[in-house]
């Protein structure tokens, strides 16, 4: 499985699964481009020392639709068969998950449906929940919406800050995101409805 990784920042879950495939953790996957729309996203480089390709498709100075277009096309370009979104800060159209249907996975750092959104490890501790964690799920339409495929869950300590709840929540969305790409491309999972049934 050719899987094309999408980003816009550090990049850490993007290593997690790239080394997690280069080390044969998930049979059959294979990173082979990293496309981030910032130019200074902390991965780029990163993925650069792995010897994996990348690509930077900015928004500013496109519309939205030509710059979907011009990432579907990298990913056509690469070969990529399955899309990771890994801290990618911009929502899909109807237009880019048509392409991709079926084969665009997100990372989200809470227990959703809870907590869609930006600021995720901020709402938990304000809302005051005493577990918290992540979530990965098939991108659909709806924000932070889709089919779940894996969540992972961790406390949230009464001295917890956004940052050290985030922390805590990073440390599980690498395994997470590893475990849900292993499945995937094992192709042994079925989608009924809002489930991913594991076969
Ligand atoms: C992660 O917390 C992810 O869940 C969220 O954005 C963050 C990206 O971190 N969508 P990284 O760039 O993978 O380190």
């Amino acid at each position: 499985m050719r899987v094309g990784v999408l980003i816009s920042g550090r990049g850490s879950n993007m290593v997690a699964l790239a080394d997690a495939a280069r080390e044969g953790r998930v049979p059959g996957a294979q990173v082979v481009l990293v496309l981030s729309d910032k130019p200074r996203a902390g991965g780029l480089e990163r993925a650069r020392e792995r010897g994996i390709e990348t690509a930077v498709v900015e928004r500013r100075g496109r519309t939205r639709e030509e710059h979907e277009r011009e990432v579907a096309a990298a990913l056509r370009a690469a070969g990529v068969e399955l899309v990771c979104l890994a801290g990618y800060m911009r929502l899909l159209s109807p237009c880019f998950l048509g392409e991709f249907r079926g084969r665009v996975l997100n990372i989200h750092p809470s227990l959703l449906p809870a907590f869609p959104g930006l600021d995720a490890q901020r709402q938990a501790v304000e809302h005051g929940v005493k577990v918290s964690g992540c979530t990965v799920h098939f991108v659909d339409e709806t924000l932070d919406g889709g089919p779940v495929v894996t969540q992972r869950v961790v406390p949230v300590l009464d001295s917890d800050t956004p940052e050290t709840l985030s922390a805590r929540i990073l440390v599980e969305e690498h395994r997470a995101y590893t475990e849900a790409l292993a499945l995937v491309c094992s192709g042994r999972y079925e989608v009924v409805g809002r489930r991913v049934a594991r076969l």
